[in-house]
């Protein structure tokens, strides 16, 4: 089983200090930037294409598409911004790359800014961890000390400054041109898109945004080519990506594997689930996209697949649960997460969460009528396409979805007067 893992990104995570310059060097770390920087920039772009990347930020972008469609005729300054706010639910894949391989990130940044023509790039953490932004400070430090950052890098008379900023920790800052006002010291609200990013971003100039485990895939793509890349994943999904395995499984963790791969595969390569137990729901790319149950074990994890099971690959945030898990109140933590981090800009967002709270914990605490299961579904309808940002839609679909697939388990709160498990016996919500 082991060999459907395909460790690039997550290879050398264990090795000796493996954050710094030197162990990275070691393993032939900066070798693609040295490559890179004998290329023409567009043949870098070209090499992105025709790798078949798509952005790990949860939507799968084409990478080299957005790349190219930054307006090089534009005179004003061209930037890169590093999304690295990961922040949904379940979500934990950029966060330990950046603590374990910090200069896999900044070498993907060089390259990136290089092909793109930017001379500043700055990279956006979420501000409460803290600890990553101290291990990337360093590591951009490492970096100018060893000429990969600054002035003339490598004698190739491409200048790049980089730039580590923490966010205040909102949920919304994740959310591009948040981010973007954020950056530029407002208060992190989304901006109306058109324009996109690529046109009008960081202070109105053309800006790419990318995940980190985008940029970090880059030097792989330059080192081993971009039929190596495309070799992997499916037909329209290429490449390896991490999956956060969480919850009810024997081992949760970070396991790096080509898209396509299974939740039946990768539940096996995390030892299973917790003793004598059964899946019951799951979130394939963290707690915005629709739940999928046991029926979906043997759906490819790639964008098509799990679009076509009703569901969006997202983040790949694989959140395994068993049926000791009361799906109403999962649900409910989930809908009080979106009801807080909502940023107030639109009323169906900034309302609709509340109102979906009110109504799910009465239905929690067995407290509604079968009434209130319509009045959710329209609640729903009301925020869902008619929200500003993609916030207020993710906050639909964990109570979709679990409405279509255990409307029973609704119904059984009502008949009971309340919750019908037992919260000791699950951890996930503890
Ligand atoms: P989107 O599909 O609207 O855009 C994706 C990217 O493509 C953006 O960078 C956008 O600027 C670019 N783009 C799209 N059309 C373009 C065009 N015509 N011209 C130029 N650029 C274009 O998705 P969005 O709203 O940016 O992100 C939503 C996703 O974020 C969800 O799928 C969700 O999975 C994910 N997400 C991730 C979180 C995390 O912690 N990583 C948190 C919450 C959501």
């Amino acid at each position: 089983m082991t060999d459907t893992l395909t460790p690039v990104l997550t290879d050398n995570w264990d090795a000796d200090r493996a954050w710094t310059l030197a162990s990275y060097e070691s393993r032939g770390g900066y070798g693609a930037l040295k490559k890179a920087l004998g290329m023409d920039q567009d043949a870098i772009i070209e090499a992105v294409k025709d790798s078949g990347l798509r952005g790990r930020g949860g939507a799968g972008f084409p990478t080299g598409m957005k790349w190219s469609f930054i307006p090089q005729a534009n005179p004003n300054p061209k930037y890169l911004v590093v999304n690295a706010d990961e922040s949904e639910p379940g979500t934990c894949k950029d966060i330990p790359l950046m603590m374990a391989s910090p200069h896999t990130l900044v070498e993907g940044v060089i390259i990136s800014s290089y092909a793109i023509r930017a001379n500043h790039a700055f990279i956006y953490v979420r501000g409460e961890v803290l600890h990553v932004v101290r291990r990337l400070q360093n590591a951009v430090r490492e970096a100018f000390a060893a000429g990969h950052l600054g002035k003339d890098i490598h004698g190739s008379g491409y200048d790049l400054d980089l730039v580590v900023h923490a966010g205040a920790g909102a949920y919304i800052c994740g959310e591009e041109t948040a981010l973007l006002d954020s950056l530029e010291g407002r208060r992190g609200q989304p901006r109306l898109r058109p324009p996109f990013p690529a046109v009008a971003g960081l202070y109105a100039s053309p800006t790419v945004i990318n995940n980190v485990e985008s940029i970090a895939s880059v030097p792989s793509i330059i080192e081993r080519g971009a039929d190596w890349f495309a070799s992997l994943g499916t037909e329209k999904s290429k490449g390896y990506v991490i999956y956060s395995l969480s919850g009810h499984v024997k081992k949760p963790g970070q396991y790096e594997a080509p898209l396509g791969i299974t939740l039946r595969e990768l539940i096996d390569l995390g030892g299973g689930m917790r003793e004598g137990r059964q899946l019951k729901f799951w979130t394939p790319g963290g707690s915005s996209t629709p739940l999928l149950t046991d029926e979906h074990l043997d759906v490819p994890l790639d964008y098509e697949a799990v679009g076509a099971a009703g569901s969006m690959l997202g983040t790949r945030a694989l959140q395994i649960f068993d049926e000791t898990t009361c799906v109403v109140r999962a649900v409910l933590r989930w809908t009080e997460f979106y009801k807080h981090e909502s940023c107030g800009k639109c009323t169906p967002c900034r309302e609709g969460t509340w109102w979906l709270v009110q109504t799910l914990a009465r239905l929690e605490q067995g407290q509604g009528s079968e009434a209130d299961l319509d009045l959710l579904l329209d609640q729903c309808d009301n925020i869902l396409g008619r929200a500003f940002c993609a916030l207020g839609d993710g906050a639909t679909s964990p109570i979709t979805s679990s409405i279509q697939y255990f409307r029973d388990e609704f119904i059984a709160h009502l008949a009971q007067g309340g919750c019908p498990f037992d919260p000791a016996a699950s951890t996930a919500f503890a």
